[in-house]
C-alpha cells in the first residue's frame, strides 16, 4: 500500500508529487462515497480527533468535522473562546491536556503563522494545519488545485491567475506550492501593495492588468481582500479596488475562451467578484467545497494509516 511521506500536514511545501498524487487518487474514492446513499464508512471508528479552532471557520470547520464523521472518527471542538486559554493557560499546555484524553490526531486554525509547526514539535501529535496566519492553509490548496485538476483534465502547462489580496492570504501560498508541484504556470495579478516582495523567489509572474491575466489564464483563483489583517490602507478604496480587480460578468463575456473561475471562500460580494458571476453558475466555488470533503478524508485516512496503522475497511 503507498503511504504519504510525512506524518503531519503542516505545509504543502512539505509534500512530494507523489504526495499530492496519492492525496487526490484516494480523494476520488471517497468522493465517490460521499456521493452514495449511505455516506458513511467505518475506517477511522478507532481514532479520535479534537478540532481546534482558534480563529473564526466555516467551511472548514464544517468540512473536517464531516469528514471525520464519513469516516467514523470520534471528535471533539475546542474553540478559544469560553475555554481556560482565557485563564491563561498556553497553547502546548491545552494541547497536552486534550491529548492525555487519548487524542490521536490534531486539527488546528490559529492567527499565528507556525503554529501548527510549533505544536508537532513540542506535542506528541499529529497535526494537521487548517491555516495558520498569513502561512499556509495546505486542505485548501489541495482541494483547490484537485477541482482544477478535475475541471481540466491536468494542472501540468495549465496557467492559472491567482488574483487579488495575496500578501495576507494563506491559500495563495499553498496554492502555489501545490500547483507548481504539479506543473502549472502561474502568474499573480492584484494592486502591487498586496504582492509579497517574495514572489519572484517563487518563480510566479506578476501581471499588474486583470485583462491580460484573464486573457491569459485557463483558470483564475479570486481570493479575498483580507480587511480584518490590513493595519494600513493598501488601496484608495473598495470602490476602486472593484473597478481594476473585481471579477464582472462583462469581463468574463468578453473573453474568447472559457475560464475556471475559483473562489475559496468567504466571498465579499461586490468586491472581488459580482453577484452577477457567483449567482450565474460562472464559478465552481461550490464544486470547490464539495471536493474540500473527500480531499480532507483522504488527508485523514492517509495519515492515520501513517501514524496509527489503521487498516482501510471501505
Ligand atoms: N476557505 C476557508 O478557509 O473558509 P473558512 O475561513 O470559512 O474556513
Amino acid at each position: 500500500m503507498k503511504q504519504i511521506s510525512v506524518n503531519n500536514l503542516l505545509g504543502v511545501k512539505y509534500l512530494s508529487r507523489d504526495d499530492i498524487n496519492l492525496i487526490f487518487e484516494t480523494a476520488d474514492s471517497f468522493k465517490e462515497i460521499i456521493n452514495r446513499k449511505i455516506k458513511k464508512v467505518p475506517t477511522l471508528r478507532d481514532i479520535t480527533i479534537a478540532n481546534l479552532f482558534f480563529e473564526n471557520s466555516t467551511r472548514t470547520k464544517l468540512s473536517f468535522e464531516l469528514a471525520e464523521k464519513r469516516l467514523s472518527a470520534d471528535i471533539i471542538n475546542f474553540s478559544s473562546t469560553g475555554s481556560s486559554i482565557s485563564k491563561g493557560e498556553t497553547l502546548i499546555d491545552t494541547v497536552n491536556n486534550i491529548l492525555a484524553m487519548k487524542v490521536d490526531i490534531i486539527i488546528i486554525r490559529h492567527p499565528s503563522p507556525g503554529a501548527a509547526e510549533f505544536l508537532s514539535r513540542n506535542t506528541n501529535s499529529c497535526v494537521i494545519n487548517a491555516g495558520d496566519g498569513t502561512h499556509e492553509h495546505p486542505t485548501q490548496g489541495l482541494l483547490d488545485t484537485y477541482s482544477i485538476n478535475e475541471k481540466l483534465g491536468t494542472v501540468d502547462n495549465k496557467r492559472i491567475l491567482i488574483l487579488g489580496d495575496i500578501l495576507h492570504s494563506r491559500v495563495a501560498l499553498s496554492n502555489i506550492f501545490a500547483l507548481k508541484i504539479l506543473g502549472a504556470k502561474i502568474k499573480v495579478c492584484g494592486p502591487k501593495s498586496l504582492i509579497p516582495k517574495f514572489i519572484n523567489n517563487l518563480e510566479v509572474k506578476y501581471e499588474p492588468i486583470l485583462e491580460n491575466g484573464l486573457a491569459w489564464c485557463d483558470a483564475v483563483n479570486i481570493l479575498r481582500v483580507q480587511s480584518e489583517r490590513m493595519n494600513e490602507t493598501y488601496f484608495p478604496s473598495l470602490r476602486e479596488y472593484h473597478n481594476l480587480y473585481g471579477i464582472k460578468l462583462s469581463s468574463v463575456k468578453k473573453l474568447r475562451k472559457e475560464i475556471l473561475i475559483l473562489h475559496p471562500g468567504p466571498v465579499n460580494r461586490g468586491v472581488e467578484i459580482t453577484s452577477e458571476v457567483l449567482d450565474n453558475n460562472k464559478t465552481i466555488v461550490l464544486d470547490q467545497v464539495e471536493n474540500g470533503v473527500a480531499i480532507r478524508m483522504a488527508i485523514l485516512y492517509l495519515l492515520a494509516s501513517k501514524t496509527k496503522g489503521i487498516i482501510k475497511s471501505n
